[in-house]
């Protein structure tokens, strides 16, 4: 008969409590399962490697501004701090920036009741409180691949399912209002759009717009319009914008922004959405109830933002992305890469590699590992032909761009492609 000791007994229990680690470990929730991580975070770590060995990386992976947040919205923000605004504020932020919000839409005509306008913690926030606010589950929710990667995971985590719409270069990467009607069926409750697009860069046109519009008006759903990348159209497009924003085109739309991009704020974490008047109180439960509050300093600095010394900086910057986005897009062009669509927003182009005989993923790793030159793979926004484009985002400096094309160059000479 087999006799324990007291170190037996040590082991026994030791084993029993790794096991139950190991048990807590894999009954996390299901929708873990669900959640993919973003490679651009992995290509992200493997190009910090590589800075960290010395080596001088091109980074056209980011997708924030490299400028630094604007010097008169960081005085604001340490103002803030000193004059000891730390507390919680309203659940729906602060009536002067609320305010600032509705005046910076009343600057291009578009009358927005402050009362409508809920500051966010960034437009992820805005996503979680729309989401919430908005599906049930089992509910589905559409939007377009390629797209932002977390749409989908905001509506998984309310339980509702995301169904994709494929667009491709013949549409701008932007659904038709014929594709959103035949998407739409009898579970689809909501429509989540972005104009400009991340990660195409596109935009869609006024006209569009309002017939897209009438599509989910016509089955009593929501539309929700992502307009983060507001403010960062091309000129050589903006007939092509025609709008500002889609509450020009009709006042019932959920529009998410946010301070990260135009108004270069990506760490302070501030955003807002624009809610019909009927939403406005289910949200601002909502909002009560998950965040308590957006940022007090981060709203005090965002205060600053709508100013005119803030905004000319602002503006500058956009010029800049454009100018960035000619010289890049000339350059790849040059070298042979098919961009079936100029970016006509935001910081990005979507490029399509195929000619290198490479599929996206093993051109991003290739291009890092090899001539630390570090791109998006596409599948980080969806499955639709993902493995034949890479995302670059022109959010490093001109000089940058240069040396990221000459290495780009040499790594096509060198794999015999292109
Ligand atoms: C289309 C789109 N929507 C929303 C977000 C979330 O941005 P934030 O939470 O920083 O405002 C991003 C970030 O890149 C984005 O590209």
């Amino acid at each position: 008969m087999p006799c324990f000791g007291a170190q037996d007994m040590a082991t026994v229990a030791l084993v029993s409590i790794s096991w139950c680690r190991i048990r807590r470990m894999t009954t996390f929730a299901h929708r873990n399962e669900q959640i993919h991580p973003f490679r651009v975070m992995q290509v992200l770590a493997r190009a910090e490697q590589f800075s960290l060995a010395g080596h001088q990386v091109v980074h056209f992976e980011v997708g924030e501004p490299d400028f630094a947040t604007a010097p008169p919205i960081v005085e604001a923000g340490q103002q803030a701090l000193e004059d000891g605004l730390t507390k919680y504020t309203a659940a729906t932020g602060i009536a002067p920036l609320r305010e600032a919000i509705a005046q910076y839409y009343a600057d291009w005509d578009v009358r927005v009741d402050p009362q409508r306008i809920v500051v966010t913690g960034g437009a992820s926030g805005g996503l979680t409180l729309l989401t919430a606010l908005l599906l049930n589950p089992r509910d589905e929710l559409l939007i377009t691949d390629p797209g932002y990667p977390c749409n989908e995971v905001f509506a998984r985590m309310v339980g509702a399912v995301p169904k994709t719409i494929q667009v491709g270069p013949d549409t701008l990467f932007q659904p038709r209002p014929d594709d959103v009607a035949a998407a739409w069926g009898p579970a689809t409750r909501a429509l989540l759009l972005a104009s400009p697009a991340n990660p195409t860069g596109t935009v869609i046109g006024r006209s569009a717009l309002a017939q897209i519009h009438a599509v989910v008006q016509q089955r009593d759903g929501f539309f929700i319009l992502d307009e983060i990348y507001q403010g960062l159209y091309s000129a050589r497009h903006a007939g092509m914008a025609e709008y500002r924003s889609g509450l020009e085109v009709a006042q019932d739309i959920y529009v998410l922004n946010s301070f990260s991009k135009f108004f270069g704020m990506t760490g302070w974490r501030l955003g807002w959405i624009v809610v019909p008047s009927e939403a406005v109180e289910p949200v601002t439960r909502l909002a009560q109830n998950l965040f308590i509050s957006p940022s007090t300093p981060a709203q005090y600095a965002a205060l600053a933002a709508f100013e005119t010394a803030a905004m000319d900086i602002h503006q500058q910057r956009a010029r800049a992305f454009q100018q960035r986005a000619e010289l890049l897009v000339n350059g790849l062009k040059k070298l042979g890469f098919g961009i079936p669509v100029m970016p006509q927003g935001a910081f990005y182009a979507y490029v399509d590699v195929s000619h290198t005989g490479l599929n996206s993923r093993d051109f991003c790793w290739r291009l890092l590992d090899e001539y630390y030159v570090a791109v998006t793979p596409g599948e980080d926004f969806g499955a639709h032909n993902s493995d034949r484009y890479v995302r670059f985002a022109f959010t490093t400096d001109e000089a940058s761009i240069h040396e990221g094309l000459t290495r780009i160059d040499k790594a096509l000479c060198a794999w015999g492609a292109g």
